[in-house]
This record gives structure tokens, C-alpha cells and sequence, in this order.
């Protein structure tokens, strides 16, 4: 009679105790789940500014290629009449360096290439390196937490030790609650780090282009030269 009374009363009071808890956990999973969801609202946010800013780039350099590309057009029609056009010129000759302009139209398509190339290679690398890989680190992070309570309840002992269970969770909390700050920070930093390396990208592009420009230049005065001479 006396046995059992007592462990009535224990079961009573593990009821009683197991209450607040309960509560106390589910409290704590709540929160957690309350701040991965915002936190991956921000993340989401992130990685469509981070694609926008690498779309608005590349757009701008095709236009910068764009501007190339119809130049050296241009200034190759008007080698073409002025070849044409030559006086004192027999067909033969005209049809040579007619020929020599084409091979050369060839070199001077690999120089915009090259320079297409080297921008896509570094623009590509850039926008692989920055932002994302830590993007994900993030993420997988933040996922984690989601599941944070049934962690912390498989590794430590709830029924020995509650206190050390609810002291792990808020510690847990105040991490999670940081990392979403200063790595919303970090990433944030990580989109607007694409912008130098950008500007750094056009800078090289506008040289390629005028040195382009430049060689096809002295290109055609050396094709032209045989005109002067019918080819001789
Ligand atoms: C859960 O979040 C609320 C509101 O931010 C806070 O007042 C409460 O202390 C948090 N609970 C736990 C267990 O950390």
C-alpha cells in the first residue's frame, strides 16, 4: 500500500514536472522553425538579387561586345569598296588582296573572341566563387536547426538533466539567431564583392577592343599598300 502510494505520487509529480517541459520544448521548436523559415526567406531574397546583379553584368558586356563587333563591321565595308574602287589595278591583283582581307577578317574574328573569352572566364569564375558556395553553407545550416530540439533531446539526457537540455537550446538559439544576422551580412557583402571585379572585367574588355580596333587598323593599311603598286 505504502509502494504504491509512493510511486503514485512519483508518477504525479513526473506528470506535473513533464508539463512545463513539454511546453518548454515545443516553445523552443516553434522558434526554431519560425526563424529557419524567415531566415531562408532572406536567403531566397539573396540569391535572386545575387542572380540579377550577374544577369545585369553579362548584359552589359554583350553590349560592350555589341559596340565591337558592328565597329570592325563597318570599317571592313569600307576596305571592301575602297579596294573596289582602286585605280590603276588589274583584276588579278584586286582579286589578291581581296583574299588577303578575308584572312585577316579571320585574325581579326579571333581577336574578338579573345576578348569575349577572357571576360566570360573571369566574369564565369566570379560569380561560381562568390556567393554561392557560401550561400549553401548557410542554407544547409539553417536547415539544421529546424531539427535542433530532437538533436539536442537524442545527444543529452532530458530526464537527468533538463536544465542542461533547455541551457543547449538557448545557446543553440542565440547561435542561430547571430549566424542569420551576420551571415545575411556576409552574403550581402558577398553580392555587392561581384561589382569591382566587374568593373575590372570592362576596363580590360574596352582595352581588348581598342587594340582590336588598333590592329585591324594597321591591318588594312598593310592590305591597302598593295594597291599601290598593283601588287608588285
Ligand atoms: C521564443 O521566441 C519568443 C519571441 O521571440 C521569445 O519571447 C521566447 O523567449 C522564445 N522562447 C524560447 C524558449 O527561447
Amino acid at each position: 500500500m505504502f509502494a504504491k502510494f509512493i510511486l503514485f505520487a512519483v508518477l504525479a509529480q513526473l506528470a506535473c514536472a513533464q508539463q512545463p517541459s513539454f511546453d518548454v520544448l515545443v516553445e523552443f521548436g516553434t522558434n526554431f522553425s519560425t526563424l529557419a523559415f524567415d531566415t531562408q526567406e532572406e536567403i531566397n531574397e539573396l540569391y535572386v538579387f545575387n542572380g540579377d546583379m550577374i544577369r545585369e553584368f553579362n548584359r552589359e558586356l554583350l553590349l560592350e561586345l555589341g559596340r565591337m563587333v558592328p565597329a570592325m563591321r563597318e570599317a571592313d565595308a569600307d576596305l571592301q569598296q575602297q579596294i573596289e574602287a582602286a585605280d590603276g589595278v588589274d583584276d588579278e591583283c584586286r582579286e589578291y588582296v581581296q583574299e588577303l582581307r578575308e584572312l585577316f577578317l579571320l585574325f581579326q574574328n579571333w581577336d574578338i573572341q579573345d576578348c569575349a573569352y577572357y571576360a566570360h572566364v573571369e566574369l564565369e569564375a566570379d560569380s561560381i566563387n562568390r556567393f554561392l558556395p557560401y550561400a549553401i553553407t548557410f542554407q544547409s545550416e539553417n536547415t539544421r536547426s529546424i531539427s535542433q530540439v530532437v538533436q539536442t533531446l537524442a545527444r543529452r539526457n532530458a530526464y537527468a538533466d533538463f536544465d542542461g537540455v533547455v541551457e543547449e537550446l538557448d545557446g543553440e538559439w542565440e547561435y542561430y539567431q547571430t549566424l542569420a544576422v551576420s551571415f545575411s551580412d556576409f552574403l550581402f557583402d558577398e553580392i555587392l564583392a561581384h561589382a569591382p571585379v566587374a568593373d575590372r572585367v570592362y576596363l580590360r574588355l574596352s582595352e581588348c577592343r581598342e587594340t582590336a580596333l588598333d590592329l585591324q587598323l594597321s591591318d588594312q593599311e598593310y592590305i591597302l599598300s598593295y594597291l599601290d603598286d598593283n601588287c608588285l
